[in-house]
């Protein structure tokens, strides 16, 4: 059993304390936005934010989450506004099958918080999610856009 606390509500889990943070919110929490790609923390499909940063929840035992506050692509919107991210998104109509893209928006959402406005070498070395549509110049115009909103 674990506690855990996804996008501000508090969750009590039945999982060992090795299991992935991620399969504790997609299977005991329900909440499928994140995705399972790798499972080596290669792709990113599976990025949350653990106390505000970006982290591959494949990798993450829910015990090192414990006591934190995880965000997922679910509670990344505030009050029904979208996040900046989020919103640079859809004006620029960056998904296509659309499965890496919750891990992309989270990952973006925690470089901007760092990098307020990234430069083409920061999108290149804090970015390192693989999308397999290729969407990644779609991305990267977007992160600008965001960056300017
Ligand atoms: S599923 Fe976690 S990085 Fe690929
Ligand atoms: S939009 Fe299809 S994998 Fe990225």
């Amino acid at each position: 059993m674990a506690r855990l606390t996804i996008n501000g509500k508090s969750h009590e889990v039945n999982v060992s304390p090795t299991t992935p943070l991620l399969w504790a919110i997609r299977e005991q929490v329900g909440l499928t936005g994140t995705k399972y790609g790798c499972g080596i923390a290669q792709c990113g499909s599976c990025t949350v934010h653990v106390d505000g940063a970006a982290v591959r929840s494949c990798i993450l035992p829910v015990s090192a989450a414990e006591g934190k506050q995880i965000t997922t692509i679910e509670g990344l919107a505030s009050g029904g506004t979208l996040h900046k991210v989020q919103k640079a998104w859809l004006d620029n109509e960056v998904p296509q099958c659309g499965y890496c893209q919750a891990g992309m928006i989270m990952a973006v959402a925690a470089l901007l918080k760092a990098k307020p406005k990234p430069t083409d070498a920061d999108i290149d070395a804090g970015i390192t999610n693989i999308c397999r549509c290729g969407t990644f110049q779609q991305v990267r115009e977007a992160i600008h856009a965001a960056a300017k909103a």
